[in-house]
């Protein structure tokens, strides 16, 4: 069973999707980190990042796995090296390429085959897995989303204003939202939960509740 878990950056996906697949005993995908790994590797080797044909090329040829939750690009474990901000800035170059999305998406399927798994992202449900059994879209309002990156932060020993959170995350939420290909949004059949006055257990404990009843749905249909 595919649970896919979207929403923009600061409604909790990552920490909640974590949490409910450990919950129920299922895998976890962080499709983020997919991204990240593609675009470590690109700025390693000194690719021209605007140039989207060589990087579709080159993303082809990557050797990106993802194990044990954690990124590996060929046998080098990277999950901690592709947080640094350098590679959260220069992303976008990454996933606003079709033919680097299509490669990373195939990549997603490929994980998820056969697997209970919980899948991360922005484009899990209406594009990677459109027929994913149980569909969540996280949402908080923009100044909810910020107070959280910011004690986020705080905790990782980096102390920031509101503000300067607020207008990373709007520039980053347009981008989202712009994009021609991989575009944030909710597929249709997605059930949509506002976290704002919700604690992560509360969020948590519903998304699980969720899956329970479509696995029964799913059990009775059998
Ligand atoms: O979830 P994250 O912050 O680690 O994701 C980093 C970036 O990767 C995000 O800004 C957009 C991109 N991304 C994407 O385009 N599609 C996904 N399924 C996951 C991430």
């Amino acid at each position: 069973m595919i649970v896919t878990i979207d929403g923009p950056a600061g409604a909790g996906k990552s920490s909640i999707a974590h949490q409910v697949a450990s919950q129920l005993e299922f895998e976890f995908l962080d499709t983020g980190a997919l991204y990240r790994t593609a675009t470590l590797a690109a700025i390693r080797s000194g690719i021209e990042l605007a140039d989207q044909d060589a990087l579709a090329d080159f993303v082809s040829r990557l050797n990106i796995a993802w194990r044990d939750k954690a990124a590996w690009l060929d046998s080098e474990d990277v999950s901690e090296l592709i947080r640094t901000p350098e590679v959260t800035e220069s992303i976008r170059h990454l996933a606003d390429v079709p033919a680097v999305r299509a490669r990373l998406s195939e990549l997603q399927r490929q994980i998820a085959k056969g697997r209970n798994i919980v899948t991360e992202g922005r484009d899990q449900g209406a594009e990677v897995f459109p027929h994913a059994e149980c569909k969540v879209f996280l949402t908080a309002s923009p100044k909810e989303r910020a107070k959280r990156r910011m004690r986020q932060l705080a905790d990782s020993g980096r102390y920031v204003t509101l503000e300067e959170v607020l207008t990373a995350q709007n520039q980053r939420d347009l981008e989202d939202r712009m994009r021609d290909v991989g575009r944030l949004r909710a597929a249709d059949d997605a059930v949509v939960i506002k976290t704002d006055s919700m604690t992560p257990e509360q969020v948590m404990d519903e998304i699980v509740a969720l899956v329970r009843v479509r696995l029964e749905q799913l059990d009775s249909i059998d």
